[in-house]
């Protein structure tokens, strides 16, 4: 049945049982206690101890000193005061000077209302931060001309050069506007609300889990959150869209003066036009800077696609994608991931091949590997431009996924479909397929990627749409790559070096009965060549 261990993850982020959604906070702690050299990462994520569905929301915790092998801890919070009695929901961790950490969290009060509370580690020189304090003088910030149920999900705080902290809550007010509201404190405990908002939006009602960094115009090397401005810093705001549960982001000036946020290039209060991390399953993410390594890290909660009753039957639901390191793109205008170096700490056999051709109605199957717990890099070579189909509609960006939805792996193009099939059965009555598409258009040329999950599965009922995006790349250079981690349930693919990127959820059923397959097919009338690919069993982590 849908409750086979078959659809657990290897490699991915899940608690042994129970429901899984936001991740809250991770950071990185660096030397707590003399006896510890490497630094310890903590992950926080909203979680239901009593069951696989959402609900009685405490903080899960687990740590890892290479964000792979993942050890549980007891829970960091659970509702147990008047301003949390019915949930603690999604918040973040800032360092203070002196290495202490402080978690600002949404309490659920008794009375249903979104407030903003503090803990602290009860022991700091525990490294393990087991123990987590409410003060007694929360919550530190009340509902104020917006819903008392539409308040929630502090950010990560950034120092100002006023010496003022400062953090961004996401908030409805009366006329459904949403809003990042903005509160400065000198000492964390009394935080007063900023007159005008970082940023507001008409295009949604409410706005979530709300994340604001700077990256570097430079570099691809992260940036600590309180970076003040220069010329070579911009900064992200992402925003979780409550209307349809999708991340979105915007790339834009921090105006510190005037304590605001200011986007480039976006003409219209719509974030349809707005760019996505991923076009899959994929909300409520959050970034921390990696001080050690110079990165910043970003990881989403991927949810289910099966029912909740199928959730209830297999006793869990939720993981975390993979951590990945993201930065601003060489133009500027939008941002790169790319999953940690330390992923590759767990690839085992590899299988590879080079300068194969893919002609018309071609499919090669990559033997060699255990398909459902892999990683696959292959780097594609294209034909001349000019046979690309021509676009015949003007998609826009939010349509990409209308585009996959008629334009699937099987029906023929010039310039692909090309791709991976993924989780497949021999006879191909289940498989996931990821490919691109490349057209003409009137500017010049359009990349669409799709992760098409319409044939993933013969259960019933599943969710089983086709996402896709646009692929901002040069593909006048001939190339295009594509990268999927395979992980039982889970096919995570970046394109073009991870500049789109999809997640999908899926529950092949060839995975209880057989092997899965790996193919690379192209249904294009032009032939593509496999300039180099490469595959790797995965090694299962050790999660929790
Ligand atoms: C986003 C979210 C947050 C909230 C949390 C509750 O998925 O709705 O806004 O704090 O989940 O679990």
């Amino acid at each position: 049945s849908i409750a086979s261990k078959q659809y657990r993850t290897a490699f991915h982020f899940q608690p042994p049982q129970n429901w899984l959604n936001d991740p809250n906070v991770v950071y990185q702690q660096n030397q707590i206690g003399p006896m510890i050299y490497n630094g310890i990462y903590h992950l926080f994520y909203q979680y239901n101890p009593y069951s696989a569905k959402w609900g009685n929301i405490t903080w899960g915790h687990s740590i890892s000193t290479d964000l792979i092998n993942w050890t549980p801890l007891d829970l960091a919070l659970r509702p147990s005061e008047p301003f949390d009695l019915q949930g603690c929901w999604s918040g973040s961790a800032t360092i203070l000077p002196g290495n202490k950490p402080v978690i600002l969290y949404t309490g659920i009060s008794e009375s249903g209302h979104n407030v903003q509370n503090i803990a602290l580690p009860k022991n700091i020189s525990d490294p393990f931060l087991l123990e987590w304090v409410k003060p007694p003088y929360n919550p530190v910030m009340v509902a104020e001309g917006v819903k008392p149920t539409q308040f929630r999900d502090p950010s990560t705080c950034w120092l100002g050069k006023d010496g003022l902290w400062r953090t961004t809550v996401g908030a409805e007010d009366f006329e459904k506007k949403a809003k990042a509201l903005l509160y400065r404190s000198k000492d964390f405990v009394k935080w007063t609300r900023a007159e005008q908002p970082l940023f507001s939006t008409n295009s949604s009602s409410m706005i979530e889990c709300i994340d604001f960094f700077p990256v570097s115009a430079k570099r691809k090397r992260g940036l600590d959150g309180s970076t003040i401005e220069s010329e070579e810093v911009k900064h992200v705001l992402k925003m979780g869209v409550f209307d349809n549960s999708h991340d979105y982001y915007l790339i834009g000036k921090y105006l510190e003066e005037l304590d605001e946020f200011i986007p480039e290039n976006v003409v219209e209060d719509d974030h349809r036009m707005w760019l996505r991390y991923d076009y899959g399953s994929f909300y409520a993410s959050k970034t921390f800077f990696d001080a050690e390594k110079r990165r910043r890290v970003l990881w989403a909660w991927s949810n289910e696609s099966d029912t909740i009753s199928d959730d209830i039957v297999k006793g869990w639901a939720g993981v975390q994608t993979v951590p990945r390191t993201i930065w601003l793109d060489e133009n500027g205008k939008q941002l790169v991931q790319w999953p940690v170096r330390e992923l590759e700490s767990l690839r085992m056999e590899k299988v590879e091949l080079k300068d194969v051709e893919v002609s018309k109605g071609g499919l090669i199957e990559i033997k060699g590997v255990k398909a459902s717990q892999a990683d696959i890099e292959v780097e594609f070579e294209l034909p001349e431009l000019k046979k690309a189909e021509l676009m015949y509609h003007d998609w826009k960006l939010d349509n990409a996924q209308m585009a996959c939805d008629q334009m699937c792996a099987s029906v023929p193009g010039s310039i692909g479909p090309f791709g991976l099939l993924v989780l497949a059965s021999h006879d191909l009555e289940e498989h996931t397929a990821i490919f691109f598409r490349v057209f003409k258009t009137s500017t010049g040329h359009a990349v669409l990627m799709c992760s098409d999950q319409r044939k993933s599965s013969l259960w019933p009922e599943l969710y089983k749409p086709a996402f896709g995006g646009f692929v901002s790349t040069d593909i006048k250079e001939g190339k295009i790559s594509l990268r999927s981690l395979i992980d039982h349930s889970v096919v995570e693919s970046f394109g073009a070096g991870g500049r789109t990127c999809i997640t999908a959820r899926v529950y092949p059923k060839l995975l209880l009965t057989g092997d899965a397959h790996i193919y690379v097919f192209n249904n294009g009338s032009e032939t593509v060549k496999i300039k180099k690919l490469k595959a790797w069993e995965m090694a299962k982590a050790r999660i929790n």
